[in-house]
């Protein structure tokens, strides 16, 4: 999994943070396949998510700034990722689930289509308000 340039949204910082996750679930899946403990991989997660909280905070701080007329729809997708990422961390936590392929193409599917539609949309709407 690795940085495409389709994917920019047009929004300098943003790209920044979104290539980060991207680096943090591909660390993940390095990870896991040379053999890291539970623990080890438990705290990938949950650097994950923390800094998924980190990256939707700020997009949301700056679409409220910048009055974004669809800011409630897009922060109802944040709540809606952060509760499934938050969901599997607590059952990997509790050995109810492994981390396997389909949870690296689930986690590549909600960063990609979140980032192509919603967040491209935004990025448009920022970027003609002089965001860069
Ligand atoms: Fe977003």
């Amino acid at each position: 999994m690795q940085w495409e340039s389709r994917l920019s949204i047009g929004i300098k910082q943003f790209d920044e943070h979104h290539k980060e996750l991207i680096r943090i679930i591909a660390e993940l899946r390095n990870s896991k396949n040379s053999g890291e403990s539970h623990v080890y991989l438990k705290n990938l997660l949950f650097e994950l998510l923390s800094y998924t909280k980190y990256h939707f905070t700020a997009e949301e701080r700056m679409m409220e700034k910048h009055h974004y007329p669809e800011f409630e729809k897009h922060k109802k997708e944040h709540v809606e990722l952060t509760e499934q990422v938050e969901y599997f961390l607590d059952r990997y936590s509790l050995g109810k689930t492994d981390l396997d392929e389909e949870i690296f193409e689930f986690l590549k599917k909600w960063l990609f289509e979140h980032i192509l539609e919603t967040d491209k949309k935004m990025g448009e709407y920022l970027h003609i308000r002089g965001v860069e």
